[in-house]
């Protein structure tokens, strides 16, 4: 079955690599080149910019707001570590603005706690690690580039952020076809164009994950052609960074939902997108290398690879509910403040920064997610601050 109609040209890179591979390759292979690849990929390479005139802005890209109140929850996680060295490992930092943020309002605010925490960054992309490291270079805390074999063999104690990185993870594309559920995979047409096809029947890992969903419902079955994604990089993804934190906490931030709205009959396409040049695209095929693409995360499986791959779930909100606990409006009222120190036009800015953090239909809809390791209870301090009611 094709579902690509107009397919776009084929690289000289991406033919080659299809015609060794017999001409069709399962998507989650194409999408780990064209995203992964040192040399083609769009992260591999480094050509994707981050940024509000990047390719597509993330909350930390959009200005200091986010860092500003995101730490108090860091702060309070390192404290309640104790004595002793301290890290916070940030995974696929992007352009490094989250990390240079945090170290510097760290290093400000709790210099006790800064002068025995190191920066650990994990990212596999070396076009990104160059790019981090000239940013972060003037940063007063000492600071490392690593991988998860080396962290494995040292493991730390402290906090690990991983902000929109396990969207960028290939996903396994599925599509139902009426009686059967397939792999789909990128094909060389006629042509040598790319085209989505049906593949082989799902088996293996894929059809129990999905069958381990429950989802059949004969009120509402899946059209002909339905398509969404499995995660199978989110498992090993989570199992690495359980073994690469002795102690402390995991704070995954990014797009997902429920297993019931993910796989829903209504969700025809699932949640795939290219981005480039703040346009998004529904379209995985176009340009190869040249566009990001990511898909939501489900928190279903998510919460059942964390806790099998041994971290506790301490809970789930909106981005919207964890930057109001963690003090939005409190930063919003002193943005009224004449005598802040700052003109109009920059308290202006700035409300427009944080209300756009907290939008429902943008930002505001991303998810928080608390996981921890090692302590017990109350041993890793109380319950994370973003997931208790308001300050007021
Ligand atoms: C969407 S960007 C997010 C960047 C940054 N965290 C932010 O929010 O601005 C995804 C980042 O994750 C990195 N990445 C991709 N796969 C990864 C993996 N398996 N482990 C760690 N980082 C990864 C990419 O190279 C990139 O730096």
């Amino acid at each position: 079955m094709v579902f690509g109609s107009n397919p776009p040209p084929t690289p000289a890179w991406l033919l080659d690599r299809l015609q060794a591979a017999g001409g069709a390759v399962p998507f989650r292979t194409y999408m780990d080149w064209v995203l992964h690849d040192p040399v083609h990929g769009a992260y591999g390479s480094g050509q994707l910019r981050i940024g509000p005139r990047g390719d597509f802005a993330t909350s930390p890209s959009l200005g200091p707001a986010f860092a500003q109140l995101l730490v108090r929850q860091l702060g309070e996680w390192l404290l309640a570590l104790g004595p002793g060295p301290l890290a916070l490992v940030e995974t696929g930092p992007g352009e490094g603005q989250l990390a240079c943020q945090l170290a510097g309002l760290l290093a400000a605010g709790w210099p006790e706690l800064a002068a025995r925490l190191e920066l650990v960054l994990v990212e596999p992309n070396p076009g990104m690690a160059q790019r981090q490291r000239r940013l972060l270079a003037p940063l007063p805390l000492p600071q490392r580039w690593t991988d998860w074999a080396a962290l494995a063999a040292a493991p730390v104690r402290g906090v690990m952020l991983a902000h929109e990185v396990l969207d960028a993870l290939a996903v396994e594309r599925i599509s139902w076809d009426g009686s059967r559920w397939s792999q789909q995979q990128v094909a060389l047409g006629p042509d040598h164009n790319l085209l989505l096809v049906s593949g082989p029947p799902l088996q293996g890992w894929a059809l129990a994950e999905l069958m381990a969903l429950e989802l059949d419902s004969p009120i509402q079955p899946w059209p002909s052609g339905w398509c969404s994604e499995l995660h199978p990089g989110v498992a090993p993804w989570l199992a690495n960074a359980a073994a690469g934190l002795a102690e402390g906490h995991l704070l995954v931030v990014d797009y997902a939902l429920e297993a019931r709205r993910y796989y829903t009959p209504q969700r025809c396409s699932g949640t795939l997108l290219a981005y480039r040049n703040q346009q998004a695209s529904p379209d995985p095929l176009r340009d190869p290398g040249h566009w990001d693409l990511t898909a939501h995360l489900c928190l279903d499986t998510l919460q059942q690879a964390a806790v099998n791959g041994g971290w506790r779930w301490l809970g789930c909100c909106r981005q919207g509910e964890a930057l109001l606990a963690l003090g939005l409006a409190q930063a919003l009222h002193g943005l009224q403040d004449p005598g802040s120190g700052a003109d109009l036009a920059e308290r202006l800015a700035s409300r427009e920064a944080l209300l756009r953090l907290v939008d429902p239909a943008g930002l505001g809809d991303f998810r928080w997610i608390a996981l921890a390791r090692g302590g017990q209870g109350e041993g890793l301090g109380p319950r994370p601050r973003f997931l208790r009611e308001p300050d007021g």
